[in-house]
């Protein structure tokens, strides 16, 4: 099992009103796995993805990922644990606009969790950056690219110290159906030469036809939408 989520509480206090997200939610991936997440505006999808991943507290419940669990434990051990098993892809690229695109995917190597040289980084970024069709972008910056490119290095950059889990949030939200469904493309086909597991936020009932699992997010648990 690559990922182990257990009775996830997320409740929001604000000084007017509490949102509770999660209630509960639980959710296991094993390797190379793809799971779609849907569910209605509002309902906590992106706040899920964020406690998966280790970007945000659950008030209850525990995530373990590839046997390490995330919580209870210092910040520190938990961004080691997130920057080595995990990668992340956003709606909207979160790419540096300051940094070439090379620098941008060798970002996640230079926080010393792995050994590569500084040489190595490069080379592996290129390779990641040939990989999703951009080998000949290497010096642009990221507003230099289209939205489906910027998306493109930021699924080059999701790669780059070779996780085993993705957690993708409306990963083509942003842009045209064609760019979308070729970002897909790319995404599923690099989850089976890399034996990725994917777990992605998506409004698209197509894309989530093509996963291995389909859960629904409501009333702050997950159901599985095939039974
Ligand atoms: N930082 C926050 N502070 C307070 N409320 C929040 C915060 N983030 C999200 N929420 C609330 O939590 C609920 C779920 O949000 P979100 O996880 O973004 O849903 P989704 O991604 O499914 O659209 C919404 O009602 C939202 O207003
Ligand atoms: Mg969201």
């Amino acid at each position: 099992m690559i990922l182990e989520a257990t009775d996830l509480v997320k409740v929001y206090k604000l000084p007017h009103a509490r949102v509770e997200v999660l209630k509960g939610a639980s959710l296991t991936v094993n390797p190379g796995e793809r799971i779609a997440i849907v569910g209605r505006s509002g309902a906590g999808k992106s706040t899920l993805l964020h406690v998966l991943g280790g970007l945000d507290r659950p008030d209850a419940g525990q995530v373990v990922v590839d046997g390490e669990p995330l919580y209870g434990r210092s910040q520190r051990i938990r961004t080691a644990i997130r920057a080595a098993k995990i990668g992340f892809v956003f709606q909207s690229y979160h790419l540096l606009p300051e940094m070439g695109i090379l620098d941008n995917v060798m970002l996640p190597a230079m926080t010393g969790v792995t050994r590569m040289t500084r040489g190595q980084m490069r080379a592996r970024a290129a390779s990641l950056l040939e990989q999703v069709g951009l080998g000949d972008r290497l010096t642009h910056k990221p507003l230099e690219l289209s939205g489906g490119e910027q998306q493109r290095v930021a699924l080059a950059r999701a790669l780059m110290n070779a996780p085993a889990l993705i957690l993708a949030d409306e990963p083509t939200g942003n842009l045209d159906r064609s760019t979308g469904g070729q970002i897909m493309e790319l995404l599923f086909k690099l989850s089976l030469t890399e034996r990725l597991a994917l777990v992605m936020v998506t409004h698209s009932p197509e894309t989530a036809a093509l996963c291995d699992r389909e859960l629904e997010l409501s009333d702050g648990l997950l159901h599985d939408r095939r039974g």
